[in-house]
C-alpha cells in the first residue's frame, strides 16, 4: 500500500468513526427516552434528536466521503487492501449510496409523512377505524415507491427496500423459502389441531412477584454470558436492545405479574441480541463493519437463545431449580416437561407479537405478500383490510373481528418500515440452520444445557458469527458458519420434530 492510499483509507475511517460516535450518542438519547425520561422531556428530546440526526446525515453524505470511496475503489488500490479494509470500503459504499441517492425533498417528505403516519395509526388502532389511517398510508406507500425508484433495483421494486435491512436479499430469493415454510407449517398446524394431547398453561399463569421475576431474569441473563460490567437491563413498554459499542449494551424487558413467560422470554430474546453486540471485536467497534451483518442475522441470535435454547427441555432441567429458588410455592410441584409444554403451546391467534413459534411465520408471510403487492402497485391501500382478512383466513383459519386486531395491529407501516417484516422470519431460518451446525459440532450439547453451561454455545457464536461483525453479507456469513447456503428445511424439520413430541403426534 502506498502512502497516498494509506492516507485516504485513514481519512475515510476517521470520518466514519466520527459518524459512528455521533450515532451512538443519538442511541443513548433514544435509550433514555424509552427507559428513564420523564414525560415532559419529550418536548426538547425531539429537537435534540433532529439536530443530532441532521448532523449525522450531513457528515455521512459529505462529498469528501464519495471522493475517498472512489479513489479506494480503483481495482488496483482495492486489491492492495486487507480483507477487513476491503469490506469497509464495500459497506461504506452500500450505505453511502443509500444515503445519497434519495433527493433531500423526498427524505423530508418521508420524515413528515411517517411522523404523521405513526400518530394517525395510533388513533386509528385505538378506535379500530381504518379510514383514519388510510390517507396517511396512501401517502407513505407512494413515497416508498418513489424511494425504491431512486435507489434502483433489477427485478422487483421491493428489493430496493429489503436491502436496507437485509443487504443482498431479494424477493425472488425469499419467495421459495417462504413457500416451503408456508406449506410445511400449514401441514403441521393441521396435525396439531387433531392432536391427542392438549396443553395447559396454568403452571406459568400464577401470581409472580415482579422483583423476584427481575432477579430471576438477571440470573438467567448472567448465566447466558451477558456481561453486566458491559451492559445493564432496565424496563420499557416494548423490550429492545441498543448498543453504544461492545462494552456498553443495554437490554430492556417488561413484566406481567400473572405470567412468568412474558418477562423471562423478553429477557432471553434481548439477551441473545445483546450477546451479539457484546461480541463485536473491540478493534472493529468504531468501524462501519463493527455492527451486525443485518437485522435478520441479529434476529437469528435472539431467536436462537429464546426458542431453540430457552423453550427446550434441557434448558428447563437447569432453569426450573433456579426458578424455584425465586418462586418456591408456585413451582413446588412443577416439572420441566410441564413448563416446556406451557411455554410452547400452539394457537391460531390474531396478534403477531403474541404468536407461538409455529404460527409466527404465517403472520410474516401475510405481511410479505401485502407489502410486495403494495410496493409494485398490485394492491391498493383501500383494499388492504379485505386482503388482510382473506389472507388470515387462508393462512391461519381465523378472521379478525375488527381492524385493531387485524390490519392495524403493527406500527411498522405508519413508520414507513416496508421490507422489515421478512427479517423476523429470516432470523428464524438462520437460527435453525445455525442451531443444526452447533449440534453437529457439539455432540454433548444437551448435557451442557441441562447443567446450565451455555459456554459452548456462546463460544461457537462468537467464533462463527459475532466476531465477523458486518465484514460479510448475511448469506455469505451463513454459508461460512454452517457450510451451506440458507436452507429452509432446517427450520421446518426442527418445528415438525419438536411439536410432534410436544403434542404426541404419530
Ligand atoms: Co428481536
Amino acid at each position: 500500500m502506498t502512502a497516498a492510499i494509506n492516507d485516504d483509507l485513514t481519512e475515510l475511517k476517521s470520518r466514519l468513526a466520527e459518524v459512528i460516535d455521533l450515532g451512538q450518542a443519538a442511541a443513548i438519547l433514544g435509550w433514555d427516552q424509552e427507559t428513564m425520561m420523564p414525560p415532559k422531556g419529550v418536548q426538547f428530546r425531539v429537537t435534540q434528536q433532529e439536530t443530532l440526526n441532521g448532523i449525522i446525515h450531513e457528515r455521512f453524505t459529505s462529498p469528501r466521503i464519495g471522493e475517498l470511496l472512489q479513489k479506494l475503489e480503483e481495482p488496483s488500490v482495492l486489491a492492495s487492501l486487507s480483507e477487513v479494509d476491503r469490506s469497509i470500503v464495500r459497506v461504506a459504499r452500500h450505505d453511502y449510496d443509500r444515503a445519497t441517492k434519495l433527493p433531500r425533498s423526498l427524505v423530508k417528505e418521508l420524515a413528515a409523512a411517517t411522523t404523521r403516519g405513526v400518530e394517525e395509526w395510533r388513533q386509528a388502532r385505538r378506535e379500530s377505524r381504518w379510514d383514519l389511517f388510510a390517507p396517511a398510508l396512501r401517502r407513505i406507500v407512494d413515497l416508498k415507491r418513489q424511494e425504491a425508484a431512486c435507489l434502483g433495483y433489477t427485478d422487483h421494486p421491493y428489493d430496493a427496500l429489503l436491502d436496507e435491512y437485509e443487504p443482498g436479499m431479494t424477493t425472488a430469493r425469499l419467495q421459495p423459502l417462504f413457500t416451503h415454510l408456508q406449506q410445511e407449517t400449514l401441514a403441521l398446524l393441521d396435525r396439531i389441531d387433531q392432536a391427542p394431547r392438549q396443553i395447559d398453561r396454568a403452571i406459568i399463569q400464577q401470581s409472580f412477584d415482579i422483583q423476584a421475576q427481575r432477579a430471576f431474569g438477571e440470573a438467567i441473563l448472567r448465566q447466558m454470558g451477558f456481561d453486566f460490567e458491559a451492559g445493564r437491563e432496565d424496563t420499557s413498554t416494548h423490550p429492545f436492545t441498543t448498543s453504544f459499542g461492545p462494552t456498553d449494551v443495554r437490554v430492556t424487558t417488561r413484566f406481567d405479574p400473572n405470567d412468568l413467560a412474558v418477562a423471562l422470554y423478553a429477557t432471553i430474546h434481548e439477551g441473545g441480541h445483546a450477546l451479539y453486540d457484546q461480541g463485536i471485536p473491540v478493534e472493529l467497534a468504531r468501524t462501519i463493519v463493527g455492527q451486525a451483518a443485518s437485522l435478520g442475522i441479529h434476529e437469528s441470535q435472539s431467536r436462537l437463545w429464546e426458542n431453540f435454547i430457552g423453550r427446550s427441555l434441557p434448558f428447563w432441567r437447569y432453569a426450573l431449580p433456579v426458578a424455584r429458588t425465586y418462586f418456591p410455592d408456585q413451582l413446588a410441584h412443577a416439572t420441566p416437561e410441564e413448563i416446556v409444554a406451557a411455554v410452547n403451546r400452539v394457537a391460531r391467534s390474531l396478534i403477531r407479537v403474541e404468536a407461538d413459534e409455529v404460527t409466527y411465520n404465517l403472520h410474516i408471510i401475510l405481511r410479505f405478500e401485502i407489502e410486495r403487492q403494495l410496493i409494485r402497485g398490485e394492491l391498493e391501500v383501500d383494499d388492504l383490510p379485505a386482503r388482510w382478512n382473506q389472507l388470515m383466513d387462508q393462512l391461519l383459519g381465523i378472521v379478525p373481528p375488527n381492524d385493531a386486531s387485524g390490519v392495524l395491529q403493527d406500527t411498522h407501516w405508519g413508520s414507513g418500515l416496508f421490507g422489515y417484516f421478512p427479517t423476523y422470519t429470516l432470523g428464524n431460518l438462520y437460527a435453525a440452520q445455525i442451531w443444526d451446525a452447533i449440534r453437529r459440532d457439539e455432540p454433548g450439547l444437551d448435557e451442557h444445557l441441562a447443567a446450565g453451561d451455555f459456554r459452548v454455545v456462546l463460544a461457537w457464536l462468537r467464533e462463527h458469527i459475532h466476531r465477523w461483525g458486518r465484514i460479510y453479507e448475511p448469506e455469505a456469513l451463513i454459508q461460512r458458519a454452517t457450510g451451506e447456503p440458507l436452507n429452509p428445511t432446517h427450520l421446518t424439520r426442527y418445528l415438525t420434530e419438536k411439536y410432534s413430541t410436544l403434542y404426541g403426534l404419530s
